[in-house]
């Protein structure tokens, strides 16, 4: 009943060329995953060129970010969700690790691109996940549940019905250090207790969470076996388009 998604994020990689060039690498490479959406999230400068390269096929345009402000205005340096729109996305990934780490964002930015998000008609993928400090003083799971009500308040309900989590664990990001299915298993069943409780037990078992860390052509599958694992959030993997396809094609 949850239609799996795999979303390559190529962070600050790729002039507009290479983006392109790997996008149209990509497409024929996919062109037949219909057990899944397929995404990518190249940077901001090249969305519009990679979007109209791929129109009328199913792979989708993600933003990495967007501001928190839902009007246009003097936000120098920002990009508002409605221009991601307009440029040819139509889901935004909120609350990366990176930018809580390196940019400082919060819990209560966040919630505010939330807003902006829905609000313009992009699919937020909100991003949660516990650091290897987190996870060894035994907090993760407080963490996580931190930045889920965080991340979600005062939506409402069908607000909730359009967005998509993402667990990255932070100290899986980019190490090569996968979680294991299983503590990705464990962590995703939490994160949809979590949301039933605060939320709709019905909207809950709707929820897609991806899991997002190191994930490569030889883990997709061992991940994608697990009842709580809707998909995956790739990053180094997602950059060269037979190595995505692989992940993507995974089944
Ligand atoms: O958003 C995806 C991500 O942070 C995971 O990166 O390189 O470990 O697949 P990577």
């Amino acid at each position: 009943m949850r239609r799996p998604v795999i979303a390559g994020n190529w962070k600050m990689h790729k002039f507009i060329a290479d983006s392109v060039a790997t996008a149209l690498a990509l497409k024929p490479l996919v062109a037949n995953a219909n057990h899944c959406e397929v995404i990518i999230a190249p940077v901001f400068t090249a969305i519009k060129s990679v979007a109209d390269r791929l129109e009328g096929s199913n792979i989708k345009i993600a933003g990495q970010d967007c501001a928190p402000e839902k009007k246009h205005g003097a936000h120098t340096g920002e990009v508002a969700a409605d221009m991601l729109r307009d440029a040819g996305a139509s889901y935004v990934i909120v609350g990366h690790s990176e930018r809580r780490q390196h940019y400082a964002e919060t819990d209560t930015m966040i919630n505010r691109k939330m807003h902006a998000a829905i609000a313009a008609g992009l699919i937020p993928i909100l991003c949660i996940g516990e650091t290897l400090a987190q996870r060894e003083a035994g907090i993760a799971e407080r963490v996580v549940r931190g930045q889920i009500e965080g991340g979600l308040r005062e939506l409402t309900a069908s607000d909730l019905e359009h967005i998509i989590i993402a667990y990255e664990p932070v100290w899986a990001i980019g190490t090569g250090r996968t979680a294991t299915p299983e503590q990705a298993q464990q962590m995703h069943s939490f994160i949809r207790r979590v949301f039933a409780e605060k939320f709709d037990e019905e909207a809950s078992r709707r929820l897609r969470i991806l899991y997002g860390g190191s994930v490569r052509p030889d883990n997709i599958a061992g991940l994608m076996a697990q009842p709580d694992i809707d998909g995956a959030l790739v990053g180094g993997a997602s950059l060269e388009a037979e190595t995505f396809a692989r992940i993507v094609n995974y089944d």
